[in-house]
Parts: structure tokens; sequence; C-alpha cells
């Protein structure tokens, strides 16, 4: 009680002294709680987290088959390459955390209510994620992609006929490679939506 006394007695008539001593000991707490906030956000940044939850859903499986996995390149882009917004802008930095406080609130949050606590539950609401998204990777002007691929590093001239042109048009006409690419690491959500729609032929086939 005593010490407790002092301290408040310190903070009401603070001292010179005691006062340097409450801002050294505030900035030590700041610059600690920022080092552990960067290195929790590192670590959330690691595959291994997702997967705990996402392993059982088809996201996963498909991941592995598909060339972002694994390429002759021998470079991996990982969940949160492209789900994780990057930059060094404080602007980014703060489009991360609060991605980050999205996926971490929100997946959480189902997790734990168990809104999709079978792989069938999941499944049915991958069309319906899958678009969301879309949507945030187009709002961003694919700027996750951007960070590996750069229209201005493609050598368009290896690239096939198709491909060469689109990127020509696309380079000039401001898309984004979302608009053209999506199913590359996952079912695209047109094979999602024709899943979908086969396994409810053969729901109603057994009814
Ligand atoms: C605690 C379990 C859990 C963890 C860990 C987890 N997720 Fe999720 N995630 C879910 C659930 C449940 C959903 C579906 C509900 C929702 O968020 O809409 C989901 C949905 C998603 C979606 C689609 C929905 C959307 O609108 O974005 C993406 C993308 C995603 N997670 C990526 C990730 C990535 C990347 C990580 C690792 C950084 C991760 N998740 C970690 C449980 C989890
Ligand atoms: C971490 C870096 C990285 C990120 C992020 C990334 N990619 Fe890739 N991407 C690669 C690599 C590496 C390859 C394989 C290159 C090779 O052929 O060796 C590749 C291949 C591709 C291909 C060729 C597919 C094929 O089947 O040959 C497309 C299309 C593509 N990426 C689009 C995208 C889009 C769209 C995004 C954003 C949603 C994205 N990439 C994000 C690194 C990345
Ligand atoms: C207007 C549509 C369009 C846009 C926008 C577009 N692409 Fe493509 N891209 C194509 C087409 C068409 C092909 C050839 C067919 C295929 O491989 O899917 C292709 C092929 C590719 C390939 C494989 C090239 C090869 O020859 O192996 C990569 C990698 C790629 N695109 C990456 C990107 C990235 C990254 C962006 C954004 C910076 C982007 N594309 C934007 C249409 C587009
Ligand atoms: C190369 C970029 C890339 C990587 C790597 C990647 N994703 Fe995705 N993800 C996408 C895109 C693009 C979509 C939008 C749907 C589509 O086109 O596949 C998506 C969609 C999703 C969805 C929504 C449901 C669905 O089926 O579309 C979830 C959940 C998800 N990703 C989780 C993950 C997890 C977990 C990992 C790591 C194991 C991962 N993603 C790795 C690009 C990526």
């Amino acid at each position: 009680m005593e010490f407790l006394r002092k301290i408040w007695g310190l903070l009401c008539r603070p001292s010179p002294r005691a006062l340097g001593t409450i801002l050294g000991v505030g900035f030590a707490a700041g610059a600690i709680f920022l080092l552990v906030f960067h290195f929790t956000m590192s670590a959330t940044n690691s595959t291994t987290i997702c997967i705990s939850c996402h392993e059982m859903s088809g996201v996963y499986d498909e991941y592995k088959k598909s060339v972002h996995y694994m390429n002759k390149s021998g470079v991996r882009a990982e969940c949160s390459d492209c789900h994780v917004p990057h930059g060094k802008t404080f602007p980014d930095w703060i489009n991360k955390i609060i991605a980050k406080a999205n996926i971490g609130s929100k997946d959480l949050w189902h997790h734990f209510i168990g809104t999709y606590n079978t792989r069938e539950k999941f499944e049915k609401a991958r069309p319906e994620l899958a678009a969301s998204v879309i949507a945030y990777m187009k709002s961003r002007d694919s700027k996750e992609c951007r960070a590996c691929h750069n229209f201005e590093a493609m050598n368009i001239e290896e690239q096939g006929r198709s491909a060469g042109k689109k990127h020509k048009a696309a380079m000039e006409g401001g898309k984004s490679c979302i608009d053209c690419h999506t199913g590359i690491a996952h079912k695209s959500p047109e094979e999602l939506e024709s899943a979908a729609a086969s396994k409810g032929d053969q729901g109603e086939k057994k009814e």
C-alpha cells in the first residue's frame, strides 16, 4: 500500500527526475510492446498457422498441387504472400494490421462458433468466400501479386502469343492481374460453382 501511495504521489506531483523516470519506463515499455507486436505479426504470417485451421479444407490440398507451391524456379508463395497486404509505406502497414485483425477476429470467431465446422459446410461457403477474396484483391489492384510479378519484368516475347497480347493490352489498359487470373492457387470460382452444382444434382438424385 505504502508503495502504491508513493507512486500515486509521484504521479500527482512529479519532480523533474520522477517525470524522467516515468517517461523512460513508458518509452521502454512502448519499445518492447512494438517489438513483441512486430514478431507476433510475422509469426502470424506463417503458413503453419493458417493451415492449423485451413488444412481440413480443400484450399490447402489445391495449393500444394499448384505452381505457387512448387515450380522449376524454387520460389514459393506462402498463404500470407497473397492474402496479407504487402508494402513498406505507413498506409500499407495500417492495411496489414486491419487485414490481420480481420483474419484474426473473423476467422477465429467463425472457427470457434463452428460456422464451418465440417468440410462440407466450408466447401458450400467457398464460392462466396472466393468472391470476397477476389473483390478484395481487385480493390488493391492485385498489389500482392505484383510484389513478385511485374509487367515490366515480363519477357513478353517469351510468353505464349495470347499471354503476350493480353499483357501488352493490360499494361496499357490498367487492368489488374486478378481480373484475368483466378484459380492460381486453389480451384477457380468457376470450378467451385460447377462442383457445387454437380453435388446439388447428386443430392437430388438420392432423394
Ligand atoms: C482459427 C482458425 C483459422 C486460422 C488460424 C486461419 N483461418 Fe482463415 N478462415 C477460418 C474460417 C473459419 C474462415 C471462414 C469464415 C470467414 O472468415 O469468413 C476463414 C476464411 C478465410 C479466407 C476467406 C474469407 C475472406 O473473406 O477473406 C481467407 C482468404 C483466409 N481465411 C485466409 C487465412 C490465412 C492467410 C491465414 C493465416 C495467416 C488464416 N486464414 C488463418 C479459420 C482460420
Ligand atoms: C511469392 C511470390 C509470388 C506471389 C505473391 C504470386 N506469385 Fe504467381 N508465381 C510465382 C512463381 C514463382 C511462379 C512460377 C514461375 C515458374 O514458372 O517457375 C508463379 C506463376 C504464376 C502464373 C503462371 C501460372 C502457370 O500455371 O504457369 C500466374 C498466372 C500467376 N503466377 C499469377 C499470380 C497472381 C494473379 C498472383 C496474386 C493473386 C500471384 N501470382 C502471386 C510467384 C508469386
Ligand atoms: C487482360 C487479361 C490479363 C491480365 C490483366 C493479366 N494477364 Fe497474365 N495472362 C493472360 C492470358 C490470356 C495468359 C495466357 C493463358 C494462361 O497462361 O493463362 C496469361 C499468362 C500469364 C502467365 C504465364 C505466362 C507464360 O507464358 O507462362 C503469367 C505468369 C501471368 N499471366 C501473370 C500475370 C500477372 C502477374 C498479371 C498482373 C500484373 C497478369 N498476368 C495480368 C491474361 C492476362
Ligand atoms: C498465389 C496466391 C495465393 C496463395 C499462395 C494462396 N491463395 Fe488463397 N486465394 C487466392 C485467390 C486468387 C483466391 C480467390 C479464389 C481463387 O481464384 O482461387 C483465394 C481464395 C482463398 C480462400 C477462399 C475460399 C476459396 O476456395 O476460394 C481461402 C479460404 C484461401 N484462399 C486460403 C488460403 C490458404 C490457407 C493458403 C495457404 C495454404 C492460400 N490461400 C494460399 C490466392 C492465393
